[in-house]
């Protein structure tokens, strides 16, 4: 690299779809930073000496996607301690003594956007989110300090959602079960968190889960509403939103970890939405 700029990046494989350096150049414009922010795709087994060459080369922090999360919490040299947890990082910072530290900024990223965008109170609610993969396992620590009334857990292979729950059971009141234990249940809050709606999918759920005044979110987004908002529209939920919010809040919080500057998320959200296609 010829230039001086301090180098920032979005990691993963595939890696061109990522909205990532949009968002992330708009945050710097704003608060009037100066860095360059691409898409690095890297190879399967290339993930550790991509990331090497990166910081070699005035790379100062990168976000992880899919499939790395769980590589780059190997690779930092320190955690913290919800990275810890979540066993999965979506942050790393190159520190000035060589450390690498690991974070995840996702849980904050989905409770930001609920609480601070959309106006859906956690505490005291009662929360179902589906599904029991990486995605899952990255916000339950930031979704029970909020302290709802309690969390369950539901997937279509149900051990892995016991297993889970007992993983974070320390932090609050949070369960596991099946998908199909979920008749004659309702929630206030009902969160997607299954990779379903990729393949425009729907997990098989009971068209009764929604409590009076119920909020739906999906944590994947799309330029139309996906499966499972039209299947919560259809079936009582009364505010239904997608997790582009989340998207560019975790991204603000990536950006703060290294920059020391919160970027206004409102402008970004809606910029983003407008380009969607
Ligand atoms: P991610 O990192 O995105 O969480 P993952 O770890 O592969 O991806 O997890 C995907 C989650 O979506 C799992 O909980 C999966 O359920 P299983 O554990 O039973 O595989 C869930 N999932 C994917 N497609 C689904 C579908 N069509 N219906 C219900 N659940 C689905």
């Amino acid at each position: 690299m010829t230039t001086e700029v301090d180098r920032y990046a979005v990691i993963g494989n595939p890696v061109a779809h990522s909205k990532s350096p949009q968002i992330h150049t708009l945050f710097a414009e704003q608060t009037g930073q100066k860095l360059a922010y691409t898409a690095e795709l890297a190879e399967t087994e290339q993930f550790a000496p991509t990331v090497k060459n990166f910081f070699q080369h005035n790379g100062r922090g990168l976000n992880i996607t899919v499939p790395f999360k769980e590589e780059a919490w190997s690779y930092a040299t320190q955690r913290s301690a919800r990275a810890q947890r979540a066993g999965a990082v979506n942050t790393l910072k190159l520190l000035p003594d060589g450390v690498v530290y690991g974070d995840t900024t996702d849980g904050v990223g989905l409770v930001r956007d609920l609480i601070q965008n959309h106006g859906i109170p956690i505490k005291d609610r009662s929360i179902l989110i589906i599904g029991a993969g990486g995605a899952v396992r990255g916000v339950l620590e930031a979704l029970l300090e909020q302290r709802p009334a309690y969390l369950l857990i539901s997937n279509r292979t149900r051990h892995k959602a016991v297993q889970l729950a007992e993983d974070f059971s320390e932090l609050g009141n949070i369960a596991g079960c099946g998908l199909d234990e979920l008749n004659q249940r309702q929630f206030d809050i009902v969160i997607n968190g299954t990779s379903a709606s990729l393949q425009g999918d729907l997990p098989p759920l009971p068209d009764t889960i929604f409590n009076q005044g119920a909020c739906s979110y999906d944590m994947m987004y799309a330029a139309q509403p996906t499966a499972f908002m039209q299947w919560s529209r259809d079936n009582g939920a009364q505010q239904v939103f997608d997790g582009l919010g989340m998207l560019v809040e975790q991204a603000a919080e990536s950006f703060y970890l290294w920059r020391g500057v919160r970027p206004m998320t409102g402008p970004v959200i809606e910029h983003i939405r407008n380009i969607l296609t």
